[in-house]
């Protein structure tokens, strides 16, 4: 982040503090419960959202060698990615084209070839089928006619995105948008994957996006676990175009104000998060980088949410891998037997019918950017 964006922004949340005020919006926004709820809605969000928009995949640490994969379905596509002999990141349909098994599960590494498991067609790294066999059995069909399906996929800054649907195309200047020299100034590619966690909850997709969208529950909700890390109820928030980025002030923020601003180090002393739209959270802690991402699950009321976290080095010995297994033991308290029940709660709440909307505070501008958005790009009435 430039030197001047972080002055700004600490300068920003300072006088908020000072002023025990926040970034207010012109208006509240009353985001309709079937968001939550609407089956209608989640069709079309698996089809906008889910197929037609590059969704963030994987980091690069998670494959770094020729032949490393990372698979997963999650988006309701079954997506594989393998790391070719010559670097690239390619995305291909985890799918034989024999008779359709799944090539592979989670992550690993794959010896020299992608093999079936099923009765070992083997694929190159780069998707190509070496063999149909037995010869005999096949005749007329040539390997080229059966290469896996390849997908568009990109590889920027650390981060790896997925089309799950073959034939489009990613547009690269897109996927972050005005935030993208931002991200890439803090080096993420070099970072190094550390713990990945991922969990089916009774809520809708959204909602693992809404409890980091704004930061006056943590005085409430988190007091035992993350209160005193961060100043709660100061929101600074920018847009960027359908993105965003959330600064979530550590306490020790207001240290800066008895520094030269030549001399402040903002970034150790506040999260952000970066809203990567539709459904990925890209986290700066601190110290490391988390990515969240948050998937429907086999209806509206259900969802799959995923953690991981990074770190800038390995840890290079088991004082620092404490460290870090902590701050995700931290992490996964605080989310999931914190926010989650809540947000659970919450889904309920709009399933039972009571009312037909929740409110949005003016003092919650990244929630409300994040629904307008969503229901932008779904061609919803605004609300
Ligand atoms: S299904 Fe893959 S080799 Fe038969
Ligand atoms: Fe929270």
């Amino acid at each position: 982040m430039r030197q001047q964006t972080q002055i700004d922004l600490a300068q920003r949340v300072i006088d908020f503090i000072e002023q025990r005020g926040t970034e207010l919006t012109d208006e509240v926004f009353l985001n309709p419960v079937d968001t939550y709820t609407s089956e209608e809605q989640l069709a079309r969000e698996r089809e906008v959202f889910f197929r037609q928009s590059p969704l963030l995949h994987c980091h690069s640490s998670q494959m770094p060698n020729p032949g490393d994969y990372v698979a997963d379905e999650l988006s309701g596509t079954p997506i594989l990615v393998v790391r070719g002999q010559d670097g690239v990141a390619r995305a291909m349909l985890n799918m034989c084209r024999h008779r359709g098994a799944r090539l592979k599960d989670g992550t690993g590494h794959c010896e020299r070839a992608i093999t079936c498991p099923y009765h070992a067609w083997t694929y190159s790294f780069e998707g190509k089928l070496r063999m149909v066999t037995p010869s005999a059995g096949f005749p007329g069909i040539s390997p080229d006619d059966r290469s896996l399906v390849m997908l568009p996929c990109v590889e920027r800054h650390g981060f790896i995105w997925v089309l799950p649907q073959p034939g489009g195309q990613i547009d690269e200047d897109k996927l972050l948008g005005g935030m993208d020299d931002e991200i890439a100034s803090y080096g993420f590619a070099g970072y190094k994957h550390h713990d990945t966690r991922r969990v089916t909850k009774a809520m809708n997709w959204k909602l693992v996006i809404d409890t980091f969208m704004e930061t006056w529950h943590v005085g409430t909700l988190h007091r035992d676990t993350v209160a005193p890390i961060f100043q709660p109820a100061v929101n600074v928030f920018d847009a960027f175009g359908p993105n965003g980025r959330l600064i979530i002030p550590r306490r020790t923020i207001i240290e800066l104000k008895s520094k030269p601003e030549a001399e402040w180090d903002f970034l150790p002393r506040t999260a952000v998060v970066y809203t990567a739209l539709p459904n990925s959270l890209i986290v700066w802690q601190g110290d490391h980088l988390e990515i969240w991402r948050a998937f429907p699950g086999r209806h509206a009321g259900e969802c799959i949410a995923e953690a991981s976290l990074f770190i800038p080095r390995a840890p290079q010995n088991e004082r620092e891998k404490r460290y870090w297994d902590k701050n995700m033991d931290l992490l996964l308290r605080t989310v999931e037997e914190e926010d989650f029940p809540v947000c659970e709660g919450i889904q309920q709440s709009c399933e039972r019918g009571g009312q037909k909307h929740v409110t949005f505070g003016r003092n919650e501008p990244a929630l409300i950017h994040f629904h307008q958005q969503i229901r932008l790009c779904l061609g919803l009435p605004a609300n």
